[in-house]
C-alpha cells in the first residue's frame, strides 16, 4: 500500500514523504484494515522495529485534522516520550481547519499539577505516571482527549509500571467511554486478551523490517534456528567477543546483553584492545572526538574516563549507573556507526531504537540485588533479540544467545530461540500498589461509595483477568486503613476524602509515605537539622529501591547513626529486636548520608569512590529527594509546622543544584552548576553584586567560563559589556583555538 493512496490528509502525506517514507510496512497495513483510520480500538502486537509508531502517528493526525480531536500518547520512559516527541514535530507544520498549526506538546515531570497549559496542543506526549497524576488533578483538559496511544502495553506485566498503566486506561475509558484506544505491544502470548479487556480488535504479526537469524553459539560455531550453523574465529576466550569482533571485521555493528552493570563493564574492557585495532584511522579520530565529548559533558569521574579511553577503541558501555548526557551521547555515537561494539544490561533491551547488525546475549540469566539470578522470560529474549539488524543497513541481523554447555546450548534453542512468548498478567492486586489508586479514585472524585471503588477496579485488566472478587478484601484493608489515618471520612453511605488524604492523592505519595511525613512532622526530634530530614525521606517507601550498605561499609554508616542518633525523626530500631528493620534502617541512614555528601560539593567521583553510587543512581535519589521534600514542604504546611517549611525550601534547591547554601544566589543563574558556581565563589564572585561588578574579561578567564558564558553570566546579572569588549574577547578566543589546532 502506498502511502498517495491512503485515506489521510494531503498534507500528511507530503510530511511522509519528505522523510522517506512512501510505502507502508505489511503490519501497517493490517492496522489499517482492521479500521484503525476510522476510529476502531485496536491492539496492534508487532515485533521490534516494525513500525507502530507510523500507525499511532496517522491515527493522531486523523483525528486532530479532520475531528478537531485531541491525543494523548503515554510512553513507559520520560527517555521513550522524549524521543516520540521529537517523531510527532515534523507535523507541526501542518495547517489545522481552525487555521493554526498542528501543536505538539510534552509533559513528563512535576506530579503536583494539572498543567493547565497543554490544553493549548493538539497531540500530548507523556508518561503513564505523569498521565496518572494529571488524573488526579482532574486536569480539565483530559476530558476533551479523543484518541489514547499506549505505547508498549505489554509492560501491564510489570509489577513497577503495570499497574499505573493499566488505572490510567481504565481511568480514561470512563471518563470518555468514546475515546479511541491505540495500544501497541511486543508481540506476547495473551494479544486477544488485551484486546477484549480495552474492547478493541487486534493484529498480530511476526513481521520486521530486517530479516533476523536467531541462533546459539557454542565454542566456536552458531547453531540457527533454521538448521544453518557457521565458524567463529576463536580470537579471545570470550564467545561474545569473537563474535562482535567477526561483525566488526565485516562491517557491521554488534550489541552485546550482559546480566550485570560490572559484567557489561567488564566485557567492553576486554572488548576494546581487539576492536581498536580493527579501526581505520579516520574511524580512530571521530571516535577521538566523542571521547572529548564525554569528558566534556558532566562532572569528570572514573566511569566518565574509563568510558572515553573505551570510546576511543569504538566500544562502550550502556547502563543505568550512567549520567544521561553520557548516554546520550554513547546512544547518539551507534546509531551514528562510530562505536561498534556496545555493551548494555537489559535495560536497553526495551524502547530505546538501537538496532545493531548482531544482537549477542551473554548469559540468559539476569541479575536483581536482593533477589539474585534468574533466567530471563522469552518476551525479554524477543525484545533483546529484537534489535538486531539496522534497516537499510543491515540485509540480515543476527540473534546470538551464548552457552558454555551442550547442555545449556540445547535449553536456550528450546527455552528461548523456539519457545512462544508467555502471557502477561495483571500485577495490580497487591495491597501497596492498591492502596494509592483507591485513595486517588476517593480523592478525585472517581467515586464516592464502595461500590463505586468496586466498579472502577472492576474496569481494570486485573478484573478482566481474575474477577473483581480478589481485590475485595485488599481494597476492604486499604479503606481502613485510610480511614484510621484520616485520609478518608465516611458520611452515610458516602466516602469522601479528607483534605490530608487529598492532597496526598495529589501528590503522588504512597499513603505510607504520607503518615511517615505527617507523623515527623507532628513531634519534631531532639534535634533538628537538615540530616534529620533527608533520613526521614530516605525512610519512606518512595525512596525505592533501598539502598544496601556493603559488608565493608556498614561500621561506618552504624558510627555515623549513632552520632546522629538524636537528629532522626522516626525511632532507630534496636540491632538486637529487629535485625531486618535495621538493616534496612542502616540503608536510610547510607542514603542520607550520599545526598549530605551531595549537598556538600562532594564531587561526583567521590560519592563513587566512598558510597560505590554511581551517576545514574545518584541522579535518580535526587531526583525522588527534591519529590518527598516538596512532599513534605506542603504536608508540614498543611499541619501547621513552622519550623520544616524553611528547612525543606532551602534543601530542594540544594539537592537540585548539589550545593552548600553559600552557593545558592550565584547557582541559580543559567549556566552555573555546583563546579563553576564553586570556581566564581572562590575566585571572590560570591553575591550576584559581586558578579555585577566584575569586569567580563576577568571572569572570562576563569576555568570552565570562557568568554561566552561570561558574557551570559553578566548579562543576567543585569551587568552591560562593551561591544569592543566582547569582540576582543571573541578574538583572542579564535586565535587561542588556531594556536591549538596548529601546534
Ligand atoms: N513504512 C515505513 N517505511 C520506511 N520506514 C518506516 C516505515 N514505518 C516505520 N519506519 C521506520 O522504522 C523505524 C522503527 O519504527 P518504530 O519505532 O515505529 O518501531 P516499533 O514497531 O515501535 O518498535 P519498538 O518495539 O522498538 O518500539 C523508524 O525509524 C521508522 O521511521
Ligand atoms: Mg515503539
Amino acid at each position: 500500500m502506498n502511502i498517495v493512496d491512503l485515506p489521510i490528509p494531503e498534507s500528511v502525506k507530503e510530511v511522509l514523504i519528505k522523510s522517506g517514507i512512501t510505502k507502508l510496512y505489511p503490519p501497517q497495513e493490517e492496522a489499517i484494515k482492521a479500521g484503525v483510520l476510522d476510529g476502531r480500538n485496536l491492539v496492534l502486537a508487532s515485533p521490534t522495529a516494525s513500525g507502530k509508531t507510523l500507525i499511532a502517528e496517522l491515527c493522531a493526525l486523523k483525528h486532530v485534522l479532520e475531528r478537531d480531536g485531541k491525543v494523548l500518547y503515554l510512553a513507559p520512559l520520560r527517555a521513550l516520550a522524549s524521543e516520540k516527541y521529537e517523531e510527532f514535530k515534523k507535523y507541526s507544520v501542518i495547517t489545522k481547519r481552525d487555521g493554526g498549526k498542528v501543536s505538539v506538546g510534552i509533559s513528563t515531570g512535576d506530579y503536583d499539577s494539572s498543567d493547565p497549559w497543554l490544553e493549548k496542543y493538539d497531540i500530548i506526549l507523556t508518561t503513564n505516571e505523569k498521565a496518572d497524576s494529571l488524573l488526579r488533578h482532574r486536569a480539565k483538559w483530559m476530558d476533551e482527549i479523543s484518541l489514547v496511544v499506549a505505547d508498549e502495553v505489554h509492560l501491564l506485566n510489570d509489577v513497577e509500571r503495570g499497574p499505573t498503566l493499566e488505572v490510567v486506561l481504565a481511568r480514561l475509558m470512563q471518563i470518555s467511554p468514546d475515546i479511541q484506544v491505540l495500544a501497541l505491544s511486543a508481540t506476547i502470548g495473551n494479544v486477544e486478551e488485551i484486546g477484549a479487556w480495552l474492547k478493541a480488535d487486534y493484529v498480530t504479526t511476526e513481521w520486521r523490517p530486517v530479516v533476523l537469524k536467531e541462533g546459539v553459539l557454542l565454542h566456536d560455531e552458531i547453531q540457527f534456528k533454521n538448521g544453518e550453523a557457521r565458524k567463529i574465529e576463536q580470537e579471545t576466550k570470550n564467545m561474545a567477543i569473537n563474535l562482535a569482533l567477526n561483525t566488526v571485521k565485516t562491517g557491521g555493528q554488534a550489541l552485546i546483553f550482559a546480566p550485570t552493570r560490572k559484567s557489561a563493564v567488564t566485557i567492553a574492557r576486554k572488548a576494546a584492545a581487539k576492536i581498536g585495532e580493527a579501526l581505520s584511522k579516520s574511524m580512530k579520530r571521530a571516535l577521538e572526538r566523542e571521547a572529548e565529548k564525554i569528558l566534556a559533558s558532566g562532572e569528570k569521574t572514573r566511569i566518565s574516563e574509563l568510558l572515553a579511553e573505551l570510546v576511543k577503541c569504538g566500544v562502550a558501555f550502556h547502563h543505568a549507573g550512567l549520567g544521561g548526557g553520557h548516554r546520550r551521547i554513547i546512544e547518539d555515537s551507534f546509531r551514528q556507526g562510530k562505536i561498534k561494539v556496545l555493551t548494555a544490561t537489559p535495560t536497553l533491551a526495551f524502547g530505546v531504537n538501537l538496532p545493531a547488525r548482531t544482537v549477542i546475549i551473554q548469559d540468559y540469566r539476569r541479575y536483581e540485588p536482593g533477589y539474585g539470578y534468574y533466567p530471563i522470560s522469552v518476551l525479554e529474549y524477543k525484545q533483546m533479540s529484537g534489535r538486531a539488524g539496522r534497516p537499510r543497513y543491515d540485509k540480515i541481523g543476527e540473534a546470538i544467545l551464548i552457552a558454555r554447555t551442550d547442555d545449556e546450548a540445547d535449553y536456550l534453542m528450546e527455552n528461548y530461540v523456539l519457545a512462544k512468548p508467555e502471557r502477561i498478567w495483571s500485577k495490580l492486586a497487591v495491597e501497596r500498589v492498591l492502596r494509592t489508586h483507591v485513595l486517588a479514585t476517593i480523592a478525585a472524585d472517581y467515586a464516592h461509595t464502595e461500590y463505586g471503588i468496586y466498579d472502577f477496579f472492576g474496569r481494570t485488566f486485573y478484573a478482566y483477568q481474575y474477577g473483581v472478587s480478589p481485590m475485595k478484601n485488599i481494597i476492604a484493608r486499604i479503606l481502613k486503613y485510610l480511614y484510621d489515618e484520616e485520609m478518608i471520612y465516611v458520611s452515610g453511605e458516602n466516602i469522601y476524602a479528607t483534605r490530608f488524604g487529598k492532597r496526598v492523592s495529589e501528590l503522588y505519595i504512597d499513603p505510607i509515605s504520607a503518615v511517615i511525613i505527617r507523623n515527623s512532622v507532628r513531634q519534631k526530634p531532639a534535634v533538628l537539622t537538615e540530616l534529620s530530614l533527608l533520613h526521614m525521606i530516605a525512610h519512606t517507601p518512595d525512596m525505592r529501591p533501598l539502598m544496601r550498605p556493603s559488608t565493608s561499609e556498614l561500621d561506618k554508616v552504624a558510627l555515623f547513626m549513632e552520632e546522629h542518633r538524636d537528629e532522626f525523626m522516626v525511632e532507630v530500631p534496636s540491632e538486637w529486636d529487629d535485625q531486618i528493620m535495621h538493616e534496612e534502617f542502616l540503608g536510610e541512614v547510607k542514603t542520607a548520608m550520599v545526598l549530605k555528601a551531595w549537598i556538600e560539593e562532594v564531587s561526583e567521583d567521590e560519592i563513587i569512590e566512598q558510597f560505590r553510587v554511581q551517576p545514574g543512581d545518584l541522579y535518580r535519589i535526587v531526583e525522588n529527594a527534591k519529590w518527598l521534600l516538596y512532599a513534605t514542604h506542603e504536608l508540614a504546611a498543611l499541619f501547621s509546622n513552622k519550623e520544616v517549611p524553611p528547612l525543606t525550601r532551602e534543601l530542594m534547591e540544594r539537592v537540585d543544584k548539589g550545593v552548600k547554601r553559600e552557593l545558592l544566589p550565584i547557582v541559580r543563574l543559567e549556566g552555573v552548576g555546583r563546579i563553576r558556581g564553586r570556581i566564581l565563589y572562590n575566585a571572590g564572585y560570591r553575591t550576584l553584586e559581586d558578579i555585577k561588578n566584575a569586569q567580563v574579561e576577568e571572569l572570562a578567564k576563569l576555568p570552565s567560563i570562557g568568554p561566552k558564558l561570561a558574557k551570559k553570566i553578566k548579562e543576567q546579572v543585569g551587568g552591560f559589556v562593551r561591544k569592543e569588549t566582547w569582540e576582543k574577547l571573541e578574538k583572542e578566543k579564535e586565535w587561542q583555538q588556531k594556536a591549538l589546532t596548529e601546534y
